[in-house]
């Protein structure tokens, strides 16, 4: 009962946005499914859908209908249970259902909206001095001491607490992109979070099916302190290729290795076109402060997102371009920053990949192993072929997936993670890798 009425009023901050509006039809489904419960049948529910843009929430309330119906219709049985008591067909049941669950949502651009919340989940942009404005407006103004859950993906909470006045009540519960999808949500709590706060997060995220990693409060978490880290590590082996090939050469070469013979589902420069290069950017800019001895900064990064490089998707979903230009999903150019121009992706691939020498003869795509029972002995006789073929490709790619292992102990070492186990599991469930930085495969 504690657990339903605590998220009897629910706020989302930022809900037009990529993870606001995956948490809000998330939070949708919840609410719907323990306002059908009989024991909770005197609390009314309710969530507040909020953000600067109408546009967007218009947008947003519009996925959400799409995706409710969607999900009523593949699997009728379960929308059917809610309603026992009637005798509709399949689509009658789905209407009724996603007009019920739409009913919850209380789309609108007034912050106030929330000051009756007693939890809230913040999904506003990343910008430490805007998330604490509305937390800090939101708790002055409330009379039910809310409960904050915020999806910063680099601001230490214990510094979003002090700054905002909220006494322990929030956490981090950084779910992943997209958060309907994706399994992981990293949890981080400071040592003033409330205890009944992290029980109820706990329950949340079973309710959700999440997978919880507990991180500490450390800028970045493990996931991004993993991915931030790894991406430098790239650039710096981009600048260092430079003196042998030319820079979309080099470009494409790390982004090769970086998936192809470390068997990763994406290299590592579409994978910052994915997340969008300003956020890579701006993740990096929060982090480093914080960071005694290191420097997050790229100027390659930098210099792509002044020239208004930045990747990302469009509204539709698709790609925009970043280090690639992308056609249907597919990469089909290079961005060539010495003259500002995409170029032709083919020359490039065909002369970078004599270059890097062929793949063991072992190797398989990601895609077939990571579905492999056998997975791991195929990655070690991978891995091991791969110490024998001794060319350029197979030598990039030991000394990137080594330091991938620096970083993933690192993170241990610095207490952001509290074992080798939480490390690897980010890995393997929030960026889909086939297995974990922290192995015996790269000594
Ligand atoms: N995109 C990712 O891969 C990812 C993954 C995990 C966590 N995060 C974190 O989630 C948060 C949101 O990221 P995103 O990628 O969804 O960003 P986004 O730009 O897609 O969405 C941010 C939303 O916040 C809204 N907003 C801005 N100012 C506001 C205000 N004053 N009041 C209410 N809404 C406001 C914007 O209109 C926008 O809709 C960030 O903290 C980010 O670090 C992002």
């Amino acid at each position: 009962m504690e657990y339903a009425s605590k998220l009897s009023n629910v706020s989302i901050l930022g809900a037009a946005g990529k993870m606001g509006s995956g948490i809000l039809l998330l939070m949708a489904q919840e609410l719907f499914d323990l306002s059908r419960q009989p024991e909770h049948s005197r609390l009314e529910f309710r969530i507040n859908a909020i953000d600067v843009s109408e546009e967007g929430l218009n947008a947003v309330m519009r996925y959400v209908e799409k995706q409710i119906r969607k999900a009523g219709e593949r699997k009728p049985e379960n929308i059917r249970k809610h309603f026992p008591e009637s005798d509709g067909n399949d689509e009658e049941v789905i209407s009724r259902y996603t007009s019920e669950v739409l009913a919850l949502i209380n789309p609108v651009t007034e912050l106030k909206a929330a000051y009756d919340s007693t939890i809230v989940f913040e999904a506003a942009s990343e910008n430490k001095d805007l998330k604490i404005r509305l937390l800090s407006d939101i708790n002055r103004n409330s009379d039910h001491a809310p409960w904050f859950f915020t999806n910063t993906s680099s601001i230490p909470i214990q510094y979003i607490d002090e700054k905002a006045g909220l006494d322990g009540r929030i956490l981090g519960f950084h779910f992943y992109n997209p958060p309907v999808i994706q399994k992981l949500v990293e949890l981080i709590t400071t040592e003033n979070t409330l205890k009944g706060l992290i029980e109820t997060a706990g329950i949340l995220a079973e309710k959700l099916r999440k997978v919880v990693v507990r991180s500490n409060d450390v800028a970045g978490f493990i996931g991004n302190g993993h991915f931030m880290r790894d991406a430098l590590y790239a650039f710096s082996e981009i600048e260092r290729l430079e003196n042998k090939m030319e820079f979309v050469e080099a470009m494409y070469a790390i982004n090769a290795v970086s998936q192809k013979f470390l068997i990763r589902p994406m290299g590592i420069l579409q994978l910052c076109d994915y997340v969008g290069l300003d956020v890579v950017q701006f993740i990096m800019k929060v982090m480093d402060p914080y960071m005694d001895k290191e420097d997050l900064h790229s100027p390659l990064l930098a210099m792509l997102v002044s020239l208004g490089v930045k990747g990302g998707q469009n509204p539709d979903g698709s790609q925009k371009n970043g280090f690639f230009k992308y056609e249907e999903g597919r990469i089909i150019g290079i961005y060539n920053v010495r003259i500002g121009i995409y170029v032709d992706i083919h020359p490039v691939k065909l002369k970078v990949n004599e270059y890097l020498g062929a793949l063991p003869e072992s190797c398989k795509p990601w895609k077939e192993i990571i579905k492999d029972p056998d997975k791991n002995n195929i990655l070690r006789t991978i891995f091991s072929d791969l110490r024998q073929i001794n060319t350029p490709g197979s030598d990039l790619a030991l000394k990137y997936g080594f330091n991938s292992k620096k970083i993933g102990l690192k993170l241990v070492n610095d207490k952001v993670a509290n074992n080798e186990e939480d490390v690897n599991k980010v890995l393997l469930t929030g960026f889909y890798h086939a297995y974990g930085p922290v192995n015996s495969f790269f000594d």
